[in-house]
This record gives C-alpha cells, structure tokens and sequence, in this order.
C-alpha cells in the first residue's frame, strides 16, 4: 500500500486556501477512535483543527486508492513524506500503561476471588450448620469473613464486578446470592454514607455552635450517617438476609412453574418469620440485623406491589434495609437461576431506575448511590461509541475504553491507548459512548475480543 504523510499543518494551510484533501485509508488516532475516512473530501478546516486537537499531526494520504491533495482549482499537490515533531506527544496512556492497567486489574481480580471464594465457603458453613441444628450457626467467623468484604470493598467500590456469577443449584444459589448482596450492598452502603456524611459536614459548617448546642444536630439527618461498627452489623445482615430460606423446602423455592398462593406464602416467611428465629437462636438482637433480615421484601414507596411485611411506612424503613433490598432485586435479576436466564446488568438497573426514581428525597440519595455503583460500564464488557467502533471497558472509573474495531466492525489493526471518557475530548459527538446500543456483557464480548484484550479478561 502506498502511503505517504503530510502534516496537519500543512493540510490546514491547503484547505485554508479553498484545496481539499481526500485521505484513501481510514484515519484513527492513537487511542483507536476513526477521524477522517478514507472516502470523505474534507474541503473545510474545521474538521482538521478538531483532529490536530486530538494530537494527531501526521495525516497519511493512500495515493494508490484515490487518496490525494488538491489546489483550488482542483491541481493534485505534489508532497513528500514528512513528520511532524510533536507526533511523538502521546496521551495520558501509553501502551505501557495499558499494560500496567491491565495488569493491576487482574491483581485486583485475583484478591477478589480470594475473598469470594473464602465468603462463600463461610455461608456454606453457616448453611449446613443451619440444617442441621434447626436454626443455630457458628457466629464469629461470619463476622471476620464480613469485616474482610467490608474493607476490601472499601478501598475499591467496584470490586464487586470481578466476581463471578456461574450458579447452577439452589444451594449454590444461595451461597451465590447472599456473598452478591452483601458485597453489591456494601458498595452502595458506603457511597451512601460518604455522600450523606458530606452533605451533613456542609450543613454543620453554615450554621454556628451556639445554634447546634441549641437545637441540636438535625434528626431527620443525623440518623442516617452510620459509623464504622455500624456499617459492620449492617454488612453482616446484607449477608444473612435470606438466611430463613434455609427453612423453606427447596422444591417450593426452585420450583419452575407457576406457585400456589400458600406456597408463596410459605416462601414470604423466609424473612419476618423464619429469619427473625434464626437470629434470635444465635442471640443476634443488634437492630441492623433484625430490620435487615426482616423487611428485605417491604416497600420502597406507598403503592409498591407485591412487598411484605407492610407493617411499616416506606418512611419509616431504614436506608440500609432500603439498600439491602435494591442489592437483592439487582444481583437475582442479574443472576442465572434454574428457572430463568440473567439479564443484562445495563437493562436491569434501567429498570430498576425508572420504578424507584422520584419517590422520596432519602430514596432518591440511595437511587443515586445505586446507580454510582452498579450504573457504571463493568470492566470487561463491551459497548458501542457513536461512530459505530466496538469499545471494551477497561475500567469503570471514567470509564476507561479502548475501541478496538473499525466502525464497520472490523477489528483494528494495532493495539489502541485507552481513553478516559472523563476527559473533555470525548464531549465530542462521534467519540461518546452510543448509549441506544445494549452493552455486551464480558461473556458475551469474549468472541470478539482481540488476543491482547481476551487476555485482560481471563
Ligand atoms: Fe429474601
Ligand atoms: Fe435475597
């Protein structure tokens, strides 16, 4: 193929002066996004000061594939191949950092599925311990398994997207289910409490303490910040909280077809009932466990159907039982059960936005912390920039992308350098994420990855 170079400076002068300039070859940008293609005629200066913007100074011209340079008056522009001295300026990431990315989130993936792994083999225990004394477990080394969720997920909010989601039994399920709902719960929790503690310290700093001593911190928000052996008991009950299913006959809770009334209300009793009995076997009276454990099913908002116990206003549920029960409903949507396929996590917390968006103002804040946690791209998975280019996340803070097709699908045929959709660059159109496009989970991307990308996923 043969390419030449010209300088983007040059080029803008050509056109400045009524030329116009057709490239023959697809032109990207170091970090893999399409700027110019190869049958477009660009007779404006625009575009090209939007992709000298970009940091690409060398623009190829294919002559052997009608590519070329023009005058005004339509002469082809003779040129020699030359390069721009800031071409060697790079972005934020080399190839040596995506290299260093790649490899700490595969560190970070590895101490997750430590953590899981032990999790799970700690509720396993809880669960045979369960079956066989009718209700009584061994208490403290849950509380030690959660302390080390607790703390992990607290340097590192998206932790829960490294673990996996393969369940194939009930007891599996179960194991599954209650390690999601406290790690997916945890996050959400301790976003909450940041926000909120936020929001509290800037209310206390406008007001003087004369005022504070005589009205006294404002209840209605006080409440609500929890402190660290607080946020350890409530963690605890995001792990426990369908304990009481452990007393339900499996086949009633694995059963594929339509239940009965009375079996549905059999099931419902895994929570205020049966749960709530096993706590009290253990001596477990802390409220954040009881609230936990027995008003996961209630309701977020007045109207909300199908919830249980309605003995209490949706004003009056805690935020964390509120949190415990928006983490149950993502993780068992998301989740493969004998009965039913998972669906896509992107659709789900959709879903999940539009029923609980709106209602009241505390709702709205754990909403928005919800959605901070989970709402993000997960690692790993793929989706679809504007200009049609297939991108894989590499990391949801920001999020980091790094496209790796053509708009056409094809794929690339250099490694490109991520780039963080933080930055301003991406506000424009053809480089923001097409969000009409359902994202493609990491299973379901694998396929299409390239060999350097498939590698970041194992
Ligand atoms: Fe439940
Ligand atoms: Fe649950």
């Amino acid at each position: 193929m043969e390419t030449d170079t010209i300088t983007i400076d040059k080029l803008i002068d050509i056109v400045s002066r009524g030329g116009y300039v057709r490239t023959g070859v697809d032109v990207f940008n170091k970090k893999g996004v399409l700027l110019i293609e190869k049958n477009i005629s660009i007779r404006s200066i625009n575009p090209l000061l939007v992709i000298k913007k970009y940091g690409v100074y060398d623009i190829p011209i294919n002559l052997s594939n009608s590519g070329g340079v023009w005058d005004e008056s339509g002469k082809p522009i003779s040129f020699t191949t030359e390069k721009n001295e800031d071409s060697s300026i790079d972005g934020p990431f080399g190839s040596e950092n995506l290299e260093k990315k790649i490899k700490e989130i595969n560190a970070q993936k590895k101490e997750a599925a430590e953590k899981y792994i032990r999790a799970k083999k700690s509720i396993v225990k809880v669960i045979s311990d369960i079956k066989k004394s009718g209700g009584e477990f061994e208490v403290a080394p849950v509380e030690e398994t959660v302390t080390d969720i607790l703390n992990f997920i607290a340097q590192n909010n998206s932790a829960f997207f490294y673990l996996s989601k393969e369940i194939f039994s009930y007891d599996d399920y179960l194991y599954n289910h209650s390690v999601n709902t406290c790690t997916i719960g945890t996050a959400i929790l301790i976003q909450f409490n940041e926000k909120f503690g936020e929001i509290i310290n800037n209310y206390l700093s406008t007001i003087s303490v004369e005022a504070l001593d005589a009205q006294g911190a404002p209840a209605s928000m006080s409440f609500i910040y929890y402190l660290p052996e607080e946020l350890h008991d409530i963690a605890l009950g995001y792990f426990l909280h369908d304990l009481g299913k452990v007393l339900i006959p499996a086949e009633i809770l694995n059963k594929k077809g339509n239940r009965t009334q009375s079996e549905f209300e059999l099931i419902k009793k895994h929570s205020f009932e049966k749960g709530i009995q096993i706590l009290e076997k253990n001596n477990l009276k802390n409220p954040f466990l009881s609230n936990t454990v027995g008003y996961h099913h209630s309701r977020l908002f007045q109207d909300e159907k199908g919830c249980y116990p309605n003995d209490k206003h949706p004003i009056e549920l805690p935020p964390y039982v509120k949190i415990c029960k928006l983490a149950d409903i993502y993780d068992a949507m998301t989740s493969k059960r004998c009965y039913k396929e998972a669906q896509n996590p992107v659709g789900v917390v959709t879903e999940i936005f539009r029923k609980y968006a709106n209602k009241d103002r505390i709702l709205q804040f754990i909403l928005r912390s919800f959605i901070k946690i989970v709402g993000i791209y997960p690692p790993g998975s793929v989706l679809y920039l504007k200009n049609g280019q297939m991108a894989y996340v590499l990391d949801s803070q920001g999020p980091i992308l790094i496209p790796f097709t053509d708009p056409a699908g094809s794929v690339l045929k250099s490694k490109s350098d991520p780039i963080d959709m933080n930055e301003g660059l991406v506000n424009d159109v053809e480089m923001g994420i097409d969000r009409r496009r359902p994202l493609k989970s990491p299973v379901e991307a694998y396929d299409f990855l390239p060999s350097y990308l498939k590698s970041a996923v194992q």
